[in-house]
């Protein structure tokens, strides 16, 4: 067997420590299926007859991150190896976890109490493969399939059901048939999964290789009807978009953010709409901000406004959603439409005004001469020592001299900035 790998080669020295000292090791789970199907390898996962115990009196560096369920992690110049016992598992509790792990001798039982025939194979140290299920033949053939009875893997791990629309759309597999059914009788049991666990699987088909085949999945099962906390994401406004088309164009965005983002769009969600379900999803505030600015940006930029302080071109529109949102949502969202308007395009009222934005929108940006308060050459201080009254209105008449920079009606240049300053509170008080 040929090691491309450093992760390989130090997976290989694992095993033949444990060989060596009379137990047996496998390569076992996504390791294998990964191999099998020539996909770039993130982790390496090692199954053995030896105990947890064992396996730290073995290895120098080990962490025992799982015991009780036989997993230690072996550290090998820096690289974290998950070494787990051989094991059974049964009594299922909150259809999530088992209740009792039973550590075995061989490795067809092990095999046996796994997901997914792909993630039921394991390669020995001479590179056989080990695969009881059929998985090699079910990966040739685009087939995901339960091992054993579906309905018994789902129930034991309603988290499963999640993994199946995600492995069917990044790995673009039809879901067999029996699968598929249980998988349906079984959704109800996606109340008892967390939404952290939710939302980082999710997030991955998010990020995958195919999202539009996994929202499909979604709208076709109606899993999102079953989520823990009832969530506020309309999946079926997606059955209008074409599958290809979405994955395409998600695809070519790398952001995290941007995805969502667009998502969110796609689904005619608002800021506030999509807030709510970001809370209901567990993500983090820091991520939640971002997504929602950049939403912002995106109403900002569309509202028809009676507003009568919002400027009436698309450049400043622009240029003060730098100054709103900040530049680096705004340019998230330029982003997105640039590449995402084809998706959205339902909801926008000027089409050749947008494709203009996509072009011209990175050179306003980069015009800014100021976006930011602290940028500005005046300060609070500033106005109080020249007489203003400290409050509020300080705050306004610096933000709207912050506002007339960045257009570029006022030099960002301090007297220059008082001047103006006077003549805006001298309007204010004309209209008081
Ligand atoms: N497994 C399982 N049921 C789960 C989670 C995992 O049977 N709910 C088994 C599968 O055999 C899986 C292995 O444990 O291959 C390792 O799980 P994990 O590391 O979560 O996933 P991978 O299959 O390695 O794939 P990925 O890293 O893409 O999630």
């Amino acid at each position: 067997l040929k090691w491309s790998s450093r992760l390989e080669k130090h997976a290989a020295s694992i095993l033949d420590t444990l060989i060596n000292n009379q137990f047996q090791a496998y390569w076992v789970g996504g390791y294998v299926r990964d191999r099998l199907l020539g996909r770039a390898i993130q982790d390496i996962d090692i199954a053995t007859s030896a105990k947890p115990d064992e396996v730290m009196a073995l290895f120098e560096r080990c962490e025992p991150t799982g015991l009780q369920h036989g997993t230690v992690l072996v550290i090998m110049n820096g690289l974290p190896f998950e070494v787990t016992t051989f094991r059974e598992e049964t009594g299922y509790e909150d259809f999530r976890r088992p209740a009792e792990v039973v550590f075995i001798q061989d490795i067809q039982g092990d095999l046996s109490r796994r997901d997914f025939t792909m993630n039921a194979m394991a390669i020995d140290r001479s590179g056989r493969l080990i695969d009881p299920f059929g998985g090699e033949e079910d990966l040739r053939q685009g087939v995901l399939r339960c091992v054993g009875d579906p309905h018994m893997r789902f129930g034991e791990d309603a988290l499963r059901i999640l993994r199946c629309v995600r492995f069917a759309a990044e790995y673009r597999l039809t879901i067999e048939e029996q699968t598929w059914n249980a998988l349906l009788t079984q959704a109800p049991l996606l109340k008892h999964i967390a939404m952290e666990r939710v939302r980082t699987e999710l997030e991955r088909i998010v990020m995958g290789s195919d999202p539009g085949r996994g929202f499909q999945l979604f709208i076709e099962s109606d899993l999102y009807r079953h989520f823990k906390s009832g969530t506020t994401i309309p999946f079926e406004y997606l059955a209008k978009v074409e599958q290809e088309k979405l994955s395409a164009i998600f695809t070519a965005i790398e952001e995290s953010t941007v995805r969502w983002s667009l998502l969110f769009l796609v689904m005619c969600m608002s800021s506030e709409q999509a807030s709510v379900a970001m809370r209901t999803l567990t993500f983090s505030n820091q991520k939640l901000a971002e997504i929602s600015a950049i939403i912002s940006v995106h109403e900002w930029c569309l509202m028809d406004s009676d507003d009568l302080s919002k400027p009436s071109n698309l450049e400043s529109i622009l240029k003060l959603s730098a100054v709103r949102y900040g530049l680096v949502a705004t340019r998230l969202w330029l982003k997105m439409i640039t590449l995402g308007i084809d998706l959205i395009q339902g909801g926008i009222p000027h089409p050749s005004d947008w494709s203009k934005i996509a072009l011209q929108g990175e050179r306003w940006l980069q015009e800014l001469p100021v976006y930011h308060l602290r940028d500005l050459k005046i300060k609070g201080t500033d106005l109080i020592n020249h007489g203003y009254i400290p409050g509020p209105d300080i705050g306004e008449i610096l933000n709207k001299l912050l506002q007339e920079t960045a257009l570029g009606l006022v030099d960002n240049e301090k007297q220059q900035l008082l001047l103006r300053a006077n003549e805006l509170i001298a309007g204010k008080s004309d209209q008081e």
